[in-house]
C-alpha cells in the first residue's frame, strides 16, 4: 500500500494526539484523581433522610459563618424541596444577601434531575445515589428562577423555584 507523504504526516498527527489525550485523561484520572463532581459522596436514595444535609428540618438555607451560607435541596418528580417555614407551607424562594457563598447541596430521590439557577453559574446533574455539591458566590442582586433542566417525567416542567439575592 502507498502512502502519500502528507498522509503519513496527517496519521503520525493523529495516533500522536490521540496517545496525548489518553495520556493527559489518565493522569487526570489515575494521578491527580480527578473524577465527576457528584461521585464524592453517595447516599441511598430510598432513604436520603438518613442523611444530616437532607433531613426534613435543615432543607433549605441556613447560615453557617458570617456571608457563607449552605442551602440542602432534594429533588423529586417533580418538585424541589427547599423546606417548609413555620405556618408549614413549601419554601419556594431562597433569599441570600449580595455577595454572599452559597453552598448548594441537592440530592434525587429517583431520577435524574437537572438543578440549574439560571442566570447564575450554578448548574449541575442530580443523580439518584449521590450528593451535588456546588458552591460559588452570589455577585449579583436579582431573582433567579431554579429549574430543572434534564427531561425527568411529565411534570418536568413543574420544577421550579427562586433564588432571590438582594443587596
Ligand atoms: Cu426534574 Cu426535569
Amino acid at each position: 500500500m502507498h502512502l502519500h507523504k502528507y498522509e503519513k504526516i496527517w496519521l503520525i498527527f493523529g495516533m500522536a494526539s490521540l496517545v496525548l489525550f489518553l495520556l493527559i485523561i489518565g493522569f487526570a484520572a489515575f494521578w491527580k484523581g480527578t473524577h465527576p463532581q457528584s461521585h464524592i459522596e453517595t447516599i441511598d436514595p430510598q432513604n436520603v433522610e438518613a442523611h444530616d444535609a437532607f433531613k426534613p428540618e435543615n432543607l433549605g438555607i441556613r447560615e453557617v459563618a458570617d456571608g457563607k451560607y449552605i442551602v440542602n435541596i432534594v429533588a423529586s418528580a417533580f418538585n424541589y424541596d427547599f423546606g417548609k417555614d413555620k405556618e408549614g407551607n413549601a419554601i419556594k424562594t431562597i433569599r441570600v444577601p449580595k455577595g454572599s457563598t452559597v453552598l448548594y447541596q441537592i440530592t434525587t430521590k429517583d431520577v435524574v434531575h437537572g438543578f440549574q439557577v439560571a442566570g447564575t453559574n450554578v448548574n449541575m446533574m442530580v443523580e439518584p445515589g449521590h450528593i451535588s455539591r456546588y458552591e460559588t458566590v452570589m455577585k449579583n442582586t436579582g431573582e433567579f428562577t431554579v429549574v430543572c433542566n434534564e427531561y425527568c417525567g411529565i411534570g418536568h416542567h413543574q420544577m421550579f423555584g427562586t433564588v432571590e439575592v438582594y443587596e
